[in-house]
Protein backbone atom coordinates (compact mmCIF):
# COMPACT_ATOMS: atom_id res chain seq x y z
CA UNK A 1 0.00 0.00 0.00
CA UNK A 2 1.26 3.60 -1.00
CA UNK A 3 0.10 6.35 1.24
CA UNK A 4 -1.59 7.89 -1.91
CA UNK A 5 -4.05 4.55 -2.10
CA UNK A 6 -7.35 4.71 -1.72
CA UNK A 7 -7.75 8.63 -2.44
CA UNK A 8 -11.53 8.10 -2.63
CA UNK A 9 -11.84 10.29 0.18
CA UNK A 10 -9.63 12.80 -1.09
CA UNK A 11 -10.10 12.77 -4.80
CA UNK A 12 -11.72 16.38 -6.46
CA UNK A 13 -11.97 17.67 -2.49
CA UNK A 14 -10.81 21.11 -2.57
CA UNK A 15 -8.44 22.02 0.19
CA UNK A 16 -7.20 25.17 1.08
CA UNK A 17 -3.40 24.66 2.22
CA UNK A 18 -2.22 27.46 4.63
CA UNK A 19 1.29 28.34 4.63
CA UNK A 20 3.19 30.48 7.29
CA UNK A 21 6.69 31.36 7.58
CA UNK A 22 9.02 28.68 8.99
CA UNK A 23 11.80 26.62 7.44
CA UNK A 24 9.24 23.55 7.67
CA UNK A 25 7.70 25.24 4.17
CA UNK A 26 9.82 23.12 1.88
CA UNK A 27 8.30 20.14 3.65
CA UNK A 28 5.00 21.76 2.99
CA UNK A 29 5.72 21.89 -0.99
CA UNK A 30 5.51 17.66 -0.70
CA UNK A 31 2.52 17.65 1.17
CA UNK A 32 0.65 19.83 -1.48
CA UNK A 33 2.48 17.52 -4.24
CA UNK A 34 1.10 14.72 -2.61
CA UNK A 35 -2.30 15.55 -1.64
CA UNK A 36 -2.51 16.81 -5.39
CA UNK A 37 -1.55 12.96 -6.66
CA UNK A 38 -4.11 11.73 -4.34
CA UNK A 39 -7.06 13.41 -6.63
CA UNK A 40 -7.11 16.80 -4.39
CA UNK A 41 -7.58 20.30 -5.70
CA UNK A 42 -5.10 21.98 -3.45
CA UNK A 43 -5.57 25.96 -3.01
CA UNK A 44 -2.13 27.80 -1.29
CA UNK A 45 -2.23 30.81 0.76
CA UNK A 46 1.13 31.70 1.39
CA UNK A 47 1.93 34.45 4.14
CA UNK A 48 4.75 37.17 3.12
CA UNK A 49 6.88 35.55 5.69
CA UNK A 50 6.60 31.80 4.00
CA UNK A 51 7.53 33.84 1.10
CA UNK A 52 10.94 34.33 2.45
CA UNK A 53 11.90 30.22 2.12
CA UNK A 54 9.63 29.21 -0.83
CA UNK A 55 8.48 31.31 -4.05
CA UNK A 56 4.66 30.80 -4.95
CA UNK A 57 5.71 29.46 -8.38
CA UNK A 58 7.12 26.34 -6.65
CA UNK A 59 3.47 25.38 -4.92
CA UNK A 60 1.63 26.84 -8.06
CA UNK A 61 4.08 24.09 -9.89
CA UNK A 62 3.40 21.02 -7.88
CA UNK A 63 -0.51 22.01 -7.83
CA UNK A 64 -1.05 23.45 -10.72
CA UNK A 65 -3.15 25.89 -9.77
CA UNK A 66 -3.14 29.40 -8.52
CA UNK A 67 -1.26 30.23 -5.41
CA UNK A 68 -2.84 33.14 -3.24
CA UNK A 69 -0.49 35.58 -1.29
CA UNK A 70 -2.57 38.78 -1.00
CA UNK A 71 -6.43 39.88 0.43
CA UNK A 72 -6.33 42.62 -2.21
CA UNK A 73 -5.36 39.76 -5.12
CA UNK A 74 -8.16 40.00 -7.73
CA UNK A 75 -7.06 37.86 -10.67
CA UNK A 76 -6.24 34.26 -9.72
CA UNK A 77 -6.71 33.03 -13.50
CA UNK A 78 -8.26 29.58 -11.30
CA UNK A 79 -11.57 30.64 -11.89
CA UNK A 80 -12.54 31.56 -8.10
CA UNK A 81 -14.55 34.18 -7.29
CA UNK A 82 -11.53 36.31 -6.09
CA UNK A 83 -12.66 39.73 -6.28
CA UNK A 84 -13.58 38.49 -2.85
CA UNK A 85 -10.67 36.18 -2.42
CA UNK A 86 -11.18 34.75 1.50
CA UNK A 87 -15.22 33.85 0.67
CA UNK A 88 -14.46 32.93 -2.47
CA UNK A 89 -11.47 30.41 -1.13
CA UNK A 90 -13.07 29.74 1.88
CA UNK A 91 -16.75 28.56 -0.17
CA UNK A 92 -16.97 24.68 -1.11
CA UNK A 93 -13.67 24.00 0.50
CA UNK A 94 -13.57 20.83 2.24
CA UNK A 95 -10.90 21.21 4.41
CA UNK A 96 -8.98 24.24 5.65
CA UNK A 97 -5.32 23.08 7.02
CA UNK A 98 -2.42 25.07 8.26
CA UNK A 99 0.71 23.16 7.79
CA UNK A 100 3.44 24.63 9.06
CA UNK A 101 1.57 26.89 11.57
CA UNK A 102 3.98 29.18 13.25
CA UNK A 103 3.57 30.53 16.91
CA UNK A 104 2.86 33.55 15.18
CA UNK A 105 -0.01 32.49 13.09
CA UNK A 106 -1.27 30.44 15.91
CA UNK A 107 -1.73 33.79 17.64
CA UNK A 108 -3.30 35.83 14.90
CA UNK A 109 -6.49 32.52 14.92
CA UNK A 110 -6.82 31.87 18.24
CA UNK A 111 -7.72 35.67 18.82
CA UNK A 112 -9.39 35.89 15.55
CA UNK A 113 -6.85 38.66 13.82
CA UNK A 114 -7.78 39.28 9.99
CA UNK A 115 -4.97 41.05 8.74
CA UNK A 116 -3.69 39.01 6.13
CA UNK A 117 -5.42 35.88 3.13
CA UNK A 118 -4.39 33.66 5.16
CA UNK A 119 -6.25 34.81 8.78
CA UNK A 120 -9.24 36.39 7.12
CA UNK A 121 -9.88 32.83 5.39
CA UNK A 122 -9.85 31.49 8.66
CA UNK A 123 -12.91 33.69 9.69
CA UNK A 124 -14.77 33.42 6.60
CA UNK A 125 -14.28 29.42 5.66
CA UNK A 126 -16.58 27.13 7.23
CA UNK A 127 -14.70 23.79 6.52
CA UNK A 128 -12.85 22.09 9.53
CA UNK A 129 -9.56 23.86 10.00
CA UNK A 130 -6.68 21.56 10.79
CA UNK A 131 -3.16 23.26 12.21
CA UNK A 132 -0.10 21.52 12.19
CA UNK A 133 2.17 23.68 14.68
CA UNK A 134 6.08 23.64 13.89
CA UNK A 135 8.62 25.59 15.56
CA UNK A 136 11.59 25.11 18.23
CA UNK A 137 10.79 23.09 21.15
CA UNK A 138 11.15 25.84 23.92
CA UNK A 139 8.94 28.18 21.64
CA UNK A 140 5.95 25.41 21.20
CA UNK A 141 6.22 24.31 25.51
CA UNK A 142 5.62 28.13 25.76
CA UNK A 143 2.59 28.85 27.91
CA UNK A 144 1.41 31.34 25.17
CA UNK A 145 1.56 29.02 22.48
CA UNK A 146 -0.03 26.21 24.30
CA UNK A 147 -2.84 28.36 25.28
CA UNK A 148 -3.55 29.29 21.65
CA UNK A 149 -3.62 25.84 21.02
CA UNK A 150 -5.77 24.89 23.21
CA UNK A 151 -8.46 27.70 22.20
CA UNK A 152 -8.35 26.78 18.67
CA UNK A 153 -8.93 23.09 19.41
CA UNK A 154 -11.35 23.84 22.00
CA UNK A 155 -13.26 25.45 19.31
CA UNK A 156 -13.18 22.57 17.03
CA UNK A 157 -9.62 22.65 15.47
CA UNK A 158 -7.77 19.36 14.31
CA UNK A 159 -4.53 19.61 15.69
CA UNK A 160 -1.63 17.41 14.26
CA UNK A 161 0.91 17.32 17.01
CA UNK A 162 4.49 18.10 15.97
CA UNK A 163 7.03 15.21 16.29
CA UNK A 164 10.13 15.03 18.68
CA UNK A 165 13.02 15.51 16.75
CA UNK A 166 16.26 17.29 15.69
CA UNK A 167 15.69 21.19 14.57
CA UNK A 168 17.05 23.34 11.89
CA UNK A 169 19.49 25.21 15.00
CA UNK A 170 20.95 21.52 15.82
CA UNK A 171 18.47 21.76 19.25
CA UNK A 172 16.19 18.28 19.88
CA UNK A 173 12.84 18.91 21.32
CA UNK A 174 8.97 18.37 20.26
CA UNK A 175 8.06 21.11 17.79
CA UNK A 176 8.98 19.72 14.51
CA UNK A 177 6.63 19.85 11.54
CA UNK A 178 5.71 15.55 10.90
CA UNK A 179 6.40 14.18 7.52
CA UNK A 180 4.10 13.88 4.68
CA UNK A 181 2.44 10.29 5.11
CA UNK A 182 1.53 12.04 8.53
CA UNK A 183 0.22 14.70 7.78
CA UNK A 184 -1.88 12.87 4.81
CA UNK A 185 -3.12 10.25 7.57
CA UNK A 186 -3.54 13.23 10.04
CA UNK A 187 -5.89 15.01 6.82
CA UNK A 188 -7.78 11.62 6.10
CA UNK A 189 -8.55 11.58 9.85
CA UNK A 190 -10.07 15.00 9.96
CA UNK A 191 -12.06 14.19 6.72
CA UNK A 192 -13.25 11.04 8.09
CA UNK A 193 -15.09 12.71 10.80
CA UNK A 194 -18.58 12.14 10.15
CA UNK A 195 -18.25 9.44 7.63
CA UNK A 196 -20.29 6.42 7.77
CA UNK A 197 -18.37 4.20 10.42
CA UNK A 198 -18.51 7.15 12.93
CA UNK A 199 -18.71 6.40 16.32
CA UNK A 200 -17.68 2.48 15.32
CA UNK A 201 -15.24 0.67 16.83
CA UNK A 202 -13.77 -1.83 13.82
CA UNK A 203 -11.29 -4.32 14.43
CA UNK A 204 -8.97 -5.71 11.60
CA UNK A 205 -6.35 -8.25 11.31
CA UNK A 206 -2.77 -8.71 9.05
CA UNK A 207 -0.20 -10.44 8.07
CA UNK A 208 0.29 -14.18 7.86
CA UNK A 209 1.14 -15.55 11.43
CA UNK A 210 4.71 -16.91 12.27
CA UNK A 211 4.76 -20.29 14.18
CA UNK A 212 8.09 -20.55 15.79
CA UNK A 213 10.18 -24.04 15.01
CA UNK A 214 13.30 -23.02 17.42
CA UNK A 215 14.44 -19.65 18.57
CA UNK A 216 15.43 -18.49 15.12
CA UNK A 217 12.70 -19.98 12.73
CA UNK A 218 9.59 -19.99 11.70
CA UNK A 219 6.70 -21.45 9.63
CA UNK A 220 4.95 -18.64 7.72
CA UNK A 221 3.00 -17.75 4.48
CA UNK A 222 3.09 -15.10 1.74
CA UNK A 223 0.77 -12.49 3.32
CA UNK A 224 1.92 -9.18 3.53
CA UNK A 225 -0.19 -7.29 5.24
CA UNK A 226 -0.85 -5.04 2.42
CA UNK A 227 -5.04 -6.38 1.94
CA UNK A 228 -5.43 -5.94 6.08
CA UNK A 229 -3.95 -2.36 6.10
CA UNK A 230 -5.75 -1.02 3.31
CA UNK A 231 -8.55 -1.97 5.28
CA UNK A 232 -8.21 -0.39 8.74
CA UNK A 233 -7.09 2.89 6.70
CA UNK A 234 -10.44 2.58 5.00
CA UNK A 235 -12.00 2.17 7.89
CA UNK A 236 -10.18 5.39 9.39
CA UNK A 237 -11.73 7.19 5.98
CA UNK A 238 -15.49 6.34 6.79
CA UNK A 239 -14.51 7.59 10.79
CA UNK A 240 -14.28 4.21 12.56
CA UNK A 241 -11.96 3.87 15.58
CA UNK A 242 -9.55 1.32 14.28
CA UNK A 243 -7.65 -1.15 16.20
CA UNK A 244 -5.14 -3.05 13.56
CA UNK A 245 -3.83 -6.39 14.98
CA UNK A 246 -1.16 -7.54 12.88
CA UNK A 247 2.12 -9.70 12.38
CA UNK A 248 3.05 -7.62 9.47
CA UNK A 249 6.04 -5.72 9.24
CA UNK A 250 4.45 -2.18 6.97
CA UNK A 251 3.99 0.94 8.17
CA UNK A 252 0.85 1.40 9.83
CA UNK A 253 -2.00 4.01 8.74
CA UNK A 254 -2.20 7.06 10.80
CA UNK A 255 -5.06 7.06 13.36
CA UNK A 256 -5.17 3.09 14.13
CA UNK A 257 -4.19 1.55 17.54
CA UNK A 258 -1.47 -0.98 16.44
CA UNK A 259 -1.11 -4.74 17.97
CA UNK A 260 1.58 -6.51 17.34
CA UNK A 261 1.25 -10.27 17.51
CA UNK A 262 3.27 -13.50 16.16
CA UNK A 263 1.53 -16.91 16.75
CA UNK A 264 -1.94 -17.37 15.85
CA UNK A 265 -2.59 -18.51 19.54
CA UNK A 266 -0.99 -14.59 20.17
CA UNK A 267 -3.27 -13.35 17.28
CA UNK A 268 -6.67 -15.71 19.04
CA UNK A 269 -5.77 -13.94 22.02
CA UNK A 270 -5.50 -10.30 20.70
CA UNK A 271 -8.39 -10.57 19.03
CA UNK A 272 -10.44 -12.18 21.89
CA UNK A 273 -9.43 -9.39 23.76
CA UNK A 274 -10.29 -6.88 21.02
CA UNK A 275 -13.46 -7.51 20.01
CA UNK A 276 -15.66 -7.49 22.84
CA UNK A 277 -16.59 -4.04 22.65
CA UNK A 278 -16.16 -4.27 19.04
CA UNK A 279 -18.72 -3.38 15.96
CA UNK A 280 -17.65 -5.42 13.40
CA UNK A 281 -14.25 -8.46 13.16
CA UNK A 282 -12.61 -8.25 9.88
CA UNK A 283 -9.99 -11.00 9.35
CA UNK A 284 -7.82 -10.26 6.50
CA UNK A 285 -4.78 -12.63 8.60
CA UNK A 286 -3.83 -15.11 7.20
CA UNK A 287 -3.73 -17.50 9.75
CA UNK A 288 -2.12 -20.93 10.36
CA UNK A 289 -4.13 -23.77 10.70
CA UNK A 290 -1.31 -25.45 12.25
CA UNK A 291 1.79 -25.08 14.64
CA UNK A 292 4.93 -27.29 15.42
CA UNK A 293 3.61 -29.21 18.55
CA UNK A 294 6.79 -28.08 20.56
CA UNK A 295 8.86 -25.44 19.73
CA UNK A 296 12.08 -26.08 20.56
CA UNK A 297 14.00 -24.22 23.11
CA UNK A 298 17.56 -23.94 21.53
CA UNK A 299 18.10 -23.60 18.03
CA UNK A 300 18.07 -27.27 15.90
CA UNK A 301 21.61 -28.40 15.28
CA UNK A 302 22.00 -29.92 11.51
CA UNK A 303 23.37 -33.14 13.40
CA UNK A 304 19.87 -33.23 14.77
CA UNK A 305 18.53 -33.83 11.64
CA UNK A 306 20.89 -36.18 9.38
CA UNK A 307 18.37 -38.99 9.56
CA UNK A 308 15.80 -36.66 8.91
CA UNK A 309 13.98 -33.86 10.14
CA UNK A 310 10.13 -34.76 11.45
CA UNK A 311 7.92 -32.22 13.12
CA UNK A 312 4.77 -32.63 14.78
CA UNK A 313 1.94 -30.37 13.62
CA UNK A 314 -1.24 -29.74 16.05
CA UNK A 315 -4.56 -27.64 15.31
CA UNK A 316 -4.48 -23.97 16.37
CA UNK A 317 -7.56 -22.41 17.33
CA UNK A 318 -10.13 -21.13 14.56
CA UNK A 319 -10.45 -17.57 15.35
CA UNK A 320 -13.48 -16.45 13.59
CA UNK A 321 -15.70 -19.49 14.56
CA UNK A 322 -14.74 -18.64 18.53
CA UNK A 323 -15.14 -15.01 17.90
CA UNK A 324 -18.53 -16.26 16.27
CA UNK A 325 -19.59 -18.68 19.14
CA UNK A 326 -19.25 -15.89 22.05
CA UNK A 327 -21.15 -13.63 19.67
CA UNK A 328 -24.08 -15.81 20.14
CA UNK A 329 -24.08 -15.68 23.83
CA UNK A 330 -23.07 -11.81 23.87
CA UNK A 331 -24.04 -9.84 20.99
CA UNK A 332 -21.21 -8.65 19.80
CA UNK A 333 -19.34 -7.97 17.31
CA UNK A 334 -22.44 -7.16 15.25
CA UNK A 335 -20.67 -7.95 11.78
CA UNK A 336 -18.21 -10.72 11.09
CA UNK A 337 -16.37 -10.60 8.14
CA UNK A 338 -14.33 -13.64 6.43
CA UNK A 339 -11.70 -13.97 3.68
CA UNK A 340 -10.93 -17.02 1.83
CA UNK A 341 -7.89 -17.51 0.34
CA UNK A 342 -8.58 -19.80 -2.07
CA UNK A 343 -7.04 -21.75 -5.30
CA UNK A 344 -10.19 -23.61 -7.16
CA UNK A 345 -13.49 -23.34 -6.38
CA UNK A 346 -13.77 -20.39 -4.82
CA UNK A 347 -17.37 -19.86 -4.54
CA UNK A 348 -18.18 -23.52 -3.19
CA UNK A 349 -15.59 -22.58 -0.69
CA UNK A 350 -16.26 -19.33 0.14
CA UNK A 351 -20.20 -20.33 0.90
CA UNK A 352 -18.96 -23.32 2.85
CA UNK A 353 -16.79 -20.95 5.42
CA UNK A 354 -19.41 -17.94 5.59
CA UNK A 355 -21.98 -20.86 6.70
CA UNK A 356 -19.13 -22.95 9.01
CA UNK A 357 -17.78 -20.09 10.51
CA UNK A 358 -21.05 -18.36 10.89
CA UNK A 359 -20.40 -14.77 9.35
CA UNK A 360 -21.94 -12.25 7.74
CA UNK A 361 -19.42 -11.62 4.60
CA UNK A 362 -17.22 -13.28 3.35
CA UNK A 363 -14.06 -11.67 0.92
CA UNK A 364 -13.25 -14.68 -1.42
CA UNK A 365 -10.01 -14.29 -3.52
CA UNK A 366 -8.01 -16.82 -5.67
CA UNK A 367 -4.48 -16.72 -4.91
CA UNK A 368 -3.86 -18.62 -7.55
CA UNK A 369 -3.97 -15.23 -9.81
CA UNK A 370 -0.50 -13.37 -10.19
CA UNK A 371 -2.52 -10.00 -10.17
CA UNK A 372 -4.43 -11.12 -6.93
CA UNK A 373 -4.23 -12.39 -3.38
CA UNK A 374 -1.16 -12.42 -1.61
CA UNK A 375 1.63 -9.34 -1.96
CA UNK A 376 0.36 -7.96 -4.81
CA UNK A 377 -1.23 -3.84 -4.84
CA UNK A 378 -3.87 -5.31 -6.51
CA UNK A 379 -6.87 -7.88 -6.09
CA UNK A 380 -10.37 -9.79 -7.58
CA UNK A 381 -12.50 -10.48 -5.03
CA UNK A 382 -15.65 -12.36 -4.59
CA UNK A 383 -18.23 -10.89 -1.89
CA UNK A 384 -20.36 -13.75 -0.44
CA UNK A 385 -23.10 -12.87 2.13
CA UNK A 386 -26.01 -15.42 2.95
CA UNK A 387 -28.54 -13.99 -0.12
CA UNK A 388 -25.70 -12.62 -2.69
CA UNK A 389 -22.71 -13.48 -4.87
CA UNK A 390 -21.03 -10.65 -6.33
CA UNK A 391 -18.05 -10.41 -8.20
CA UNK A 392 -15.61 -7.25 -8.04
CA UNK A 393 -13.25 -7.01 -11.10
CA UNK A 394 -9.32 -6.29 -10.30
CA UNK A 395 -8.82 -3.09 -8.36
CA UNK A 396 -6.54 -1.53 -6.32
CA UNK A 397 -6.56 -3.45 -2.73
CA UNK A 398 -7.58 0.02 -1.29
CA UNK A 399 -10.44 0.10 -3.29
CA UNK A 400 -11.89 -3.38 -2.79
CA UNK A 401 -11.44 -2.12 1.21
CA UNK A 402 -13.44 0.97 0.48
CA UNK A 403 -16.17 -1.76 -1.00
CA UNK A 404 -15.94 -4.23 2.09
CA UNK A 405 -16.34 -1.15 4.43
CA UNK A 406 -19.12 0.07 2.64
CA UNK A 407 -20.40 -3.16 3.00
CA UNK A 408 -19.61 -3.03 6.89
CA UNK A 409 -21.36 0.42 7.55
CA UNK A 410 -24.34 -1.20 5.56
CA UNK A 411 -24.55 -4.25 7.83
CA UNK A 412 -24.33 -2.45 10.69
CA UNK A 413 -27.49 0.15 9.85
O1 LIG B 1 -1.60 -9.82 3.11
P1 LIG B 1 -1.64 -9.74 1.60
O2 LIG B 1 -0.31 -10.08 0.97
O3 LIG B 1 -2.21 -8.44 1.13
O4 LIG B 1 -2.64 -10.89 1.10
C1 LIG B 1 -4.00 -10.81 1.39
C2 LIG B 1 -4.60 -12.19 1.73
C3 LIG B 1 -4.54 -13.09 0.52
C4 LIG B 1 -3.83 -12.83 2.89
C5 LIG B 1 -6.08 -11.91 2.19
O5 LIG B 1 -6.77 -11.34 1.12
C6 LIG B 1 -6.76 -13.21 2.63
O6 LIG B 1 -7.29 -13.97 1.84
N1 LIG B 1 -6.76 -13.48 3.97
C7 LIG B 1 -7.28 -14.72 4.57
C8 LIG B 1 -6.27 -15.83 4.45
C9 LIG B 1 -6.76 -17.10 5.11
O7 LIG B 1 -6.27 -17.44 6.17
O8 LIG B 1 -7.76 -17.70 4.52
P2 LIG B 1 -8.40 -19.12 4.98
O9 LIG B 1 -9.30 -19.46 3.87
O10 LIG B 1 -7.34 -20.05 5.39
O11 LIG B 1 -9.24 -18.75 6.28
C10 LIG B 1 -10.60 -18.30 6.21
C11 LIG B 1 -10.87 -17.23 7.28
O12 LIG B 1 -10.73 -17.79 8.58
C12 LIG B 1 -9.92 -16.05 7.19
O13 LIG B 1 -10.64 -14.88 7.46
C13 LIG B 1 -8.92 -16.33 8.31
O14 LIG B 1 -8.41 -15.11 8.86
C14 LIG B 1 -9.78 -17.06 9.33
N2 LIG B 1 -9.04 -18.07 10.13
C15 LIG B 1 -8.29 -19.04 9.55
C16 LIG B 1 -7.64 -19.97 10.31
C17 LIG B 1 -7.76 -19.90 11.73
N3 LIG B 1 -7.13 -20.78 12.52
N4 LIG B 1 -8.52 -18.96 12.29
C18 LIG B 1 -9.19 -18.05 11.53
O15 LIG B 1 -9.90 -17.18 12.06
Amino acid sequence: MTMTDGVTLLRGKRIILGVTGSIAVYKAVDLASKLTQTGALVDVIMTDAAQKFVTPLTFGAVTGRAVYTSMWQTDSGSGLPTHIAHVGLGEGAALYVIAPATADALARLAHGFAGDLLAVTALAARCPLVIAPAMDAGMYAHPAVQANVRTLVERGAYLIEPDEGRFASGLHGKGRFPETPALIGAIRAALGRGGNLEGRRVVVTAGGTREALDPVRYITNRSSGKQGYALAQAALDAGAQVTLITSADLHPPYGADVIRVGSAQELHDATMRETIRADALIMAAAVADFRPAAAAEHKIKKGEGDAGLTIQLERNPDILAAVAARRERSGSPRVLVGFAAESRDVVAYGQEKLARKRLDLLVANDISAVDAGFETDTNRVILISRDAVEPLDLMSKAHVSETVIERVAQLLT
